[in-house]
């Protein structure tokens, strides 16, 4: 086993004829929150779909907790939760995470945990309709942790949230990652930045630059983490 959760090696993704990963070589840490930070376009959901095992790569390699990216081993080792809501509205809370149980094949009392570990226990009898838009993204959230996951891959969960849910859900990751789970989590929101470990910055399907918030700032001179992007993004055109 390498020291990197996750090992990208120079990965190459054509979509609709445009470069979406150019040749992106980045290693995510064990039990460290990354951050992947880029505008709209950058790449960072089709990175995520490789790392998944969802994406189809035209070259390099991608290993995940020391297995080819996609290996079946991986199910229940890796949770996901995509950019769209994945849910299902119609149903309650428990309905949904009793179905998506039963596909991963876990034990029953992995819902009650879940529930708990977001914090719904509360809400699970509603359906997910009635929800507010950060209990949804929980609901979503609890998902990607049924059967205990060791890495989570999560696209952009605090997308549209207010500052007082999207700090309780950063809370929750740092939870999360305590426990020793290891986080890859994107925005292009650059002030989330600071609630990273580790930094993985994107543009044009382009790795522009990965360290700490402090390593960044530092090797680009500047204050910011958005000035520190736009300061990588003029040294490269
Ligand atoms: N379903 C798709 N089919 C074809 N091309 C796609 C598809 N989804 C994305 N792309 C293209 O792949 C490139 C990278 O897109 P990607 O979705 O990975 O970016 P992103 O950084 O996640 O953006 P956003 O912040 O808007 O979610 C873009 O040029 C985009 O147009
Ligand atoms: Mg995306």
């Amino acid at each position: 086993m390498n020291d990197h959760a996750v090992q990208l090696t120079n990965v190459v993704v054509n979509r609709n004829g445009i470069l979406a990963l150019d040749d992106v070589s980045v290693g995510i840490g064990f039990g460290r929150i990354t951050g992947l930070l880029g505008p709209s376009g950058s790449g960072k959901s089709t990175l995520m779909r490789a790392i998944v095992g969802v994406q189809i790569v035209a070259s390099g390699s991608v290993t995940v907790l020391g297995l080819p990216a996609g290996a079946p081993e991986l199910r229940s080792r890796v949770g996901y939760v995509t950019q769209a809501p994945s849910v299902y509205r119609d149903l309650t809370v428990r309905e949904n995470l009793s179905y998506f149980r039963n596909i991963l094949g876990t034990r029953n009392a992995d819902v009650d945990r879940v529930l708990e570990a977001v914090d719904l226990t509360s809400v699970q009898s509603q359906m997910v309709k009635t929800l507010s838009g950060g209990q949804e993204g929980r609901v979503s959230l609890a998902t990607a942790l049924l059967g205990k996951p060791e890495l989570l891959i999560l696209d952009e969960p605090t997308v549209g949230l207010d500052p007082v849910l999207r700090r309780d859900l950063w809370a929750l990751f740092h939870t999360l990652a305590d426990s020793g789970i290891t986080i890859l989590i994107s925005s292009h929101v650059m002030d989330e930045a600071s609630r990273c470990h580790d930094l993985i910055l994107m543009r044009d399907g382009k790795l522009l630059a990965q360290g700490t918030e402090r390593e960044l700032l530092l090797q680009t001179s500047t204050d910011d983490i958005e000035s520190a992007f736009l300061h990588l993004v003029d040294g490269h055109t």
